[in-house]
């Protein structure tokens, strides 16, 4: 078994559904309109609402149609908190969470994949998107309960603006083919950053 099946294997939610809603009302509660917090919450119930229609569908044709939904939800939320938001994780510290996090989501991708050469209605099939369904909520429930809340505690304004930027741009380029996206588009400079000195150095010289 490799070490991505048994972060899988070894889920079993220790968090109850009550413990699960509290941490989200806690986070919905700290999260602004339109910030990278909102996005990730929104992301998060669109991806539970995901799972329960894959498990709800009736025959093969709809079931793998919902399936090819969740995949491009849980795809483009895990690209846009591992190019953007796992990193600021590690800025502000939180190297741990970090690594646990990216491994987490890693173990995902390999299931989902194994997920797609099963018959769809197979209890193989379900017993395995359930089984999927379960870790992701526990990451989620991780992510939501402190990691997240740590991290929007920790970083200042302008990276909470940048990554707020970052997450929706890559986000919209894998969950819209890029239409979304703009890529001469420039993210709010970071304080002191040696990026904001980089830009500023060249339009001086121009
Ligand atoms: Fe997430």
């Amino acid at each position: 078994m490799s070490i991505l099946d048994k972060v899988v294997a070894a889920v079993t939610p220790p968090e109850s559904n009550e413990q699960r809603a509290e941490a989200r009302a806690k986070a919905r509660n700290a999260a602004h309109d339109g910030d990278w917090l909102s996005l990730v919450l929104d992301h998060h119930e669109q991806i539970e609402a995901a799972f329960a229609a894959v498990k709800g569908a009736k025959d093969a044709g709809s079931r793998i149609n919902a399936q090819r939904r969740l995949g491009i939800l849980l795809t483009g939320h895990s690209i846009a908190e591992e190019t953007v938001i796992y990193p600021a994780l590690v800025k502000a510290g939180e190297q741990a969470h970090s690594t646990k996090a990216y491994t987490e989501q890693s173990a995902a991708k390999v299931q989902m994949g194994l997920l797609e050469d099963l018959d769809p209605l197979s209890q193989y099939y379900l017993d395995k998107l359930e089984h999927i369904r379960g870790a992701v909520a526990h990451h989620v429930y991780e992510e939501e309960g402190n990691w997240f809340l740590d991290l929007q505690a920790k970083l200042p304004p302008a990276d909470q603006a940048k990554i707020t930027f970052r997450y929706k741009e890559e986000f919209s380029r894998y969950t819209t083919n890029g239409e979304g996206a703009d890529a001469d588009a420039v993210p709010p400079a970071i304080a002191g950053s040696r990026r904001s000195e980089g830009i500023i150095s060249t339009k001086t010289r121009n």
